[in-house]
C-alpha cells in the first residue's frame, strides 16, 4: 500500500470535486454559495471580506475572556515580532472592527454579508470541526425590532431555498447587562445547592459567569440547568415589549418558534434578542445549524461610535450535512459541453484547434488525448459529464464533417464543423 507522507491537519478536510461524503463536494458547495449569494443581494446586503487572522484582542474583548471559544478553542501564536494573533475563530468581532476602521457607517441600516473559514480547536466529531465556515450577516446601526425579525426570517429563507425542511427555532431575549447581572445572582443561589455535582468546568463558571453554565455541553449540566431560573422573569417591562414586538412580528410572517428561556448563547456579546436553528435531523450532538442576535454594546465596547448591531451566523457543512441527510443532493457537477475524441494522431490537432476556438468563444471544451480508442473516449465523456461527444477520425478530417453523439440521449448524427455551435438545437437536448 502506498505511505502518504503529508495528511491533513486533524479536524479539516478536503472540498473535492467527487466524494463519498456528498457534502464533502465542491459542486455542492458552489451551489451553497450562489444561493447565500443570490439571497444577499434580494435582501440588501454587501459582501465584507476580513482577514482569517485577527490581533488576539478583537476576540477576547468581544466574545468575552471566559467563553469558551476565546479560553479553550482559539488558535493563537505568536508572528515574530512577537504580536498576539489569532485565527478568527468567528466574524462578527473582526466585521465591527473593520466596519469601525473602514468608517462603513452610511446608512440607517448598515449591512454586511460573509463567507468564509473560521477555526475552533474542539474535539473532532461529525459536523464539528477545527476548520470550518461560516456564512453570515451583520446589521448595523438599527435598533428597529423590525430588522430583529428580518434577520431571523433572513436565516431561515436561506434553508427553505436549500430545500432544508426538518429545521426548527427557538428564540429568546438576554436584556441588557443589569438585567443579566441580576440573572446571574438567581443562578449562583440556585446552583449553589448542586456544586459539587457541576461539571469542574461549570465549577469555574459558577464564580466567573454562571450564565455560561446554561450554555454547557455536559450533560450533568444540562440535567441541572432544566430547572434553573430563566432569565424572561428579568426582563424590564421596555425590554419585554422589544422582545414581544419581535415575537408579533415573526407572527406576521407566519413564522413558527420555540421560546426557549435558557437559551443564552456562548459568546458575551450578546443583549437582548437572541435565537438559534436547530436541524431535527440525526445530525448526532452538532445539531446547531445557525445562530445570532444583537450585540448592541459591541461596537462602543470595542472603540466604536455606540451603534447597535446584530446578525446571525450559520455553520455551512452542517448545512450540507444536513441536506444529505434529507436527500437534498441531487446535483452531479456540470461536464464540458464539448468533448472531442480524436480518433489518430492527425486528428489531434483539428481537435484542440477546435476545443481552443470555442473555449475563447466561452464555450466549455474538453478533448480526449490518449489512446484514440472510441471506446475509451465515450468512456471517458460520460465520466466528466460531458453534453456532447465529437468524434473526429481520418475521413471527418478530409470531410470536414464530424460524429457528434448526444450522451444523455445516445442519439448520434453527422454534423458540418461549421454547425458545431448550434447542436442543442440539432439535438433538442
Ligand atoms: P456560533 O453559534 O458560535 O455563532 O456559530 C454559528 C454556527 O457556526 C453554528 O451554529 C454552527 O453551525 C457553526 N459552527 C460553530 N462551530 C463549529 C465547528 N467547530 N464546526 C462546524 N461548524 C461550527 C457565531 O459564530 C456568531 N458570530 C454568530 C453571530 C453573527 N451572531 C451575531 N452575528
Amino acid at each position: 500500500m502506498l505511505r502518504h507522507m503529508f495528511h491533513r491537519v486533524k479536524g479539516s478536510y478536503d472540498i473535492i470535486p467527487e466524494s463519498e461524503e456528498t457534502w464533502k463536494e465542491s459542486s455542492l458547495w458552489q451551489h451553497f454559495e450562489k444561493t447565500a449569494r443570490f439571497l444577499s443581494s434580494l435582501y440588501g446586503f454587501k459582501e465584507i471580506r476580513t482577514p482569517i487572522f485577527e490581533h488576539t484582542e478583537v476576540f477576547t474583548r468581544s466574545a468575552g475572556e471566559e467563553s469558551d471559544v476565546v479560553s479553550k478553542e482559539m488558535y493563537t501564536f505568536f508572528d515574530k515580532a512577537e504580536r498576539s494573533l489569532s485565527l478568527r475563530p468567528e466574524l462578527t468581532a473582526p466585521i465591527v472592527r473593520a466596519f469601525i476602521e473602514n468608517n462603513l457607517h452610511q446608512n440607517e441600516c448598515d449591512r454586511f454579508f460573509y463567507i468564509g473559514p473560521c477555526f475552533r480547536y474542539d474535539r473532532m466529531q461529525k459536523g464539528r470541526y477545527r476548520q470550518f465556515h461560516q456564512f453570515g450577516v451583520e446589521l448595523f446601526s438599527s435598533k428597529d425590532p423590525y430588522h430583529d425579525a428580518e434577520t431571523i426570517y433572513f436565516l431561515l429563507d436561506l434553508y427553505k431555498n436549500l430545500g432544508l425542511k426538518n429545521t426548527s427555532l427557538r428564540i429568546n431575549s438576554i436584556g441588557d447587562k443589569e438585567i443579566r447581572q441580576n440573572f446571574a445572582k438567581a443562578l449562583q443561589d440556585y446552583f449553589k445547592h448542586f456544586f459539587n455535582d457541576l461539571s469542574p468546568d461549570s465549577q469555574r463558571r459558577f464564580q466567573i459567569n454562571p450564565l455560561r453554565i446554561l450554555d454547557s455541553k455536559e450533560e450533568c449540566d444540562k440535567e441541572i440547568s432544566k430547572n434553573a431560573p430563566q432569565i424572561t422573569e428579568f426582563l424590564t417591562p421596555s425590554k419585554r415589549t422589544f422582545f414581544q414586538d419581535v415575537l408579533r412580528i415573526l407572527d406576521s410572517l407566519k413564522v413558527s418558534y420555540e421560546i426557549d428561556g435558557s437559551l443564552v448563547r456562548g459568546l458575551d456579546y450578546y443583549c437582548d434578542t437572541v435565537f438559534e436553528v436547530v436541524s431535527t435531523n440525526d445530525l448526532g450532538a452538532q445539531n446547531a445549524l445557525g445562530g445570532g442576535g444583537r450585540y448592541d454594546g459591541l461596537m462602543k465596547e470595542m472603540g466604536g461610535r455606540d451603534l447597535p448591531g446584530l446578525g446571525f451566523a450559520t455553520g455551512i457543512e452542517r448545512i450540507l450535512l444536513s441536506m444529505s441527510a434529507e436527500g437534498q443532493i441531487t446535483q452531479k457537477a456540470e461536464g464540458p459541453f464539448y468533448y472531442f475524441i480524436p480518433l489518430s494522431p492527425p486528428c489531434k490537432e483539428l481537435c484542440f484547434t477546435l476545443m481552443t476556438k470555442l473555449r475563447s468563444d466561452q464555450k466549455s471544451a474538453s478533448c480526449f488525448s490518449k489512446n484514440y480508442t472510441l471506446k475509451k473516449g465515450l468512456a471517458e465523456a460520460s465520466k466528466l459529464n460531458a453534453k456532447y461527444a465529437i468524434l473526429v477520425g481520418e475521413e471527418e478530417l478530409h470531410s470536414k464533417i464530424v460524429t457528434v453523439k448526444c450522451l444523455s440521449t445516445r442519439e448520434e448524427k453527422k454534423i458540418p464543423l461549421s454547425n458545431l455551435e448550434t447542436l442543442s438545437e440539432i439535438f433538442y437536448a
